[in-house]
């Protein structure tokens, strides 16, 4: 099987995680678009969908689901989002299509976090993919000083301006074992938006698309 049929069956997976007549939570990227393909096939079952980015909107709307803003929406039991990186606890590494301070805000308001991905996403250690950092455009050679003074080697994602007109900083050569700890810690330099470690609210539902099958860990 390919990286992409991976995905979709990952994708696939979770349309089964879609509660009747709810909300849900629509995350960003190339699995995640799987999702929202299926979704669509099945979107006389439920109300609508909040996305996480500017992008899954569309790709929502363009299948014809209501789109809802999140400030309207009290209940969401469930945000299906892809990862570029995710640990045996279920934290992960986002951002790498610089959605990740839209990720976090839905996924902070979800009941549940269901990560789907293929294989190659899971690791022991997060920290090989660059950490993704949006930084408020003023504050970026500052955050750089700051990240590099925590051991990591930012990389400024040039030609890139997220959804809220901000700035990426992908800071590569971090091993993070403490990932709730560095979460905390980055989001306390000035000038920081949002980082991508999702481990304070990680994943609750995972799964995993390899060849053999898709595996649920929770
Ligand atoms: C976007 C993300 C994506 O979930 C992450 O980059 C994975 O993307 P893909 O499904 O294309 O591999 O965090 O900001």
């Amino acid at each position: 099987m390919t990286q992409d049929e991976l995905k979709q069956a990952a994708a696939e997976a979770a349309l089964a995680f879609v509660v009747e007549d709810s909300i849900v939570g629509v995350g960003t990227g190339s699995t995640a678009n799987y999702f929202i393909d299926g979704l669509g096939r099945m979107k006389d079952r439920i109300r609508g969908a909040v996305a996480s980015s500017d992008a899954s909107a569309q790709r929502l709307a363009g299948h014809g689901i209501a789109l809802f803003d999140l400030n309207d929406v009290t209940e969401l039991p469930v945000y299906v989002d892809g990862a570029d990186e995710i640990d045996g606890s279920l934290a992960m590494i986002k951002g790498g299509g610089a959605a990740l301070t839209r990720e976090k805000i839905v996924a902070a308001v979800a009941g549940r976090f269901v990560c789907i991905c293929d294989a190659s996403k899971r690791v022991a250690t997060l920290g090989r993919f660059p950490l993704p950092v949006e930084v408020i455009p003023m504050a970026r050679a500052q955050v750089a000083r700051a990240l590099t003074a925590l051991g990591g080697r930012p990389v400024w994602r040039e030609g890139v301006v997220t959804d809220n007109g901000n700035l990426i900083l992908d800071v590569h050569d971090l091993s993070i074992t403490d990932p709730v700890g560095l979460e905390s810690e980055i989001n306390q330099i000035v000038g920081v938006v949002t980082n991508g470690l999702f481990a304070r609210r990680g994943a609750d539902t995972l799964l995993l698309a390899a060849p053999g099958g898709v595996q649920r860990i929770d």
